[in-house]
């Protein structure tokens, strides 16, 4: 049985008087993949940030390891062991690769900062040939291994990602799954919000579908991918 790692209970979120989230329930397991997947403006980011407190949940319980987050401070959550790809990729544009990276290791301290380093530049060579290039010249592509790689430094339990396939060539975009894919079967716990439901519904064991800020479906990877509502919302016809 694996147990959970993270929870939603009947979480509420507003932005002055908007609710963004209601009563969002979902569970992520420890070691699974899932895909968050909606339309513009259903609410993906807000969940994925309400999980480091900004904005916070007005209402509902937001468990992690078993523990209730909801009201724990970002860094308190950081230093746990979840991080987040944001969306937008959000790399330090003045700093180097080497740089973006080290600040990836803020929440947990410098101890394995050259270990994770190595790790990183195997797992992206193509950051390993940049590691001194200024993140604001990278390509889109390069920014993205970047973000990601920075989230990994504080070696997380539970991996969030915020579009990562945003805006990005087919080609990388294969490469950025492939690299998910390895994370996966590394062990690692990823919970990723996507619009393009079709890559990221066949890397996930699990999915679940979001319309105006409430969870409407949910399933296996491939029940998602099957389903006629997500196929003609999400999937283009395809
Ligand atoms: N800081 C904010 N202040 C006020 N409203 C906000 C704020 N951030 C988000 N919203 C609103 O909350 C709703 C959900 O936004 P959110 O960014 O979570 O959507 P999303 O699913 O991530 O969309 P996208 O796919 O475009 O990234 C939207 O209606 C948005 O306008
Ligand atoms: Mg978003």
């Amino acid at each position: 049985m694996t147990a959970p790692m993270l929870e939603f209970r009947e979480v509420d979120v507003f932005y002055g008087p908007i609710q963004a989230l209601k009563k969002v329930s979902l569970v992520v397991n420890e070691g699974e993949t899932v895909a968050l997947i909606g339309a513009n403006g259903a609410g993906k980011s807000t969940l994925l940030m309400s999980i480091f407190g900004q904005p916070r949940a007005a209402a509902g319980h937001i468990l992690y390891r078993g523990e209730d987050i909801a009201r724990r401070s970002a860094h308190y959550v950081a230093s746990n062991g979840i991080a987040q790809s944001p969306e937008g990729r959000r790399v330090f544009p003045d700093m180097t690769v080497e740089e973006n990276l080290l600040m990836g290791t803020i929440p947990v301290g410098m101890a394995h900062a050259q270990e994770d380093m190595q790790h990183m530049f195997d797992l992206f060579p193509r950051l390993k040939e940049r590691r001194n290039q200024r993140a604001m010249t990278m390509s889109g592509g390069e920014q993205q291994m970047l973000a990601i790689a920075r989230a990994l430094m504080s070696r997380p339990k539970l991996l969030l990602l915020d579009e990562p396939s945003l805006g990005l060539a087919p080609i990388v975009v294969k490469q950025i799954f492939q690299i998910l894919r390895e994370l996966a079967q590394s062990g690692m716990t990823l919970f990723l919000v996507e619009q393009n439901a079709n890559h990221a519904l066949r890397l996930s064991d699990r999915g679940y579908v979001m319309v105006n800020g409430e969870i409407r479906l949910s399933g296996s990877g491939a029940e998602l991918l099957g389903n006629q509502e997500v196929r003609d919302a999400y999937l283009g016809g395809h």
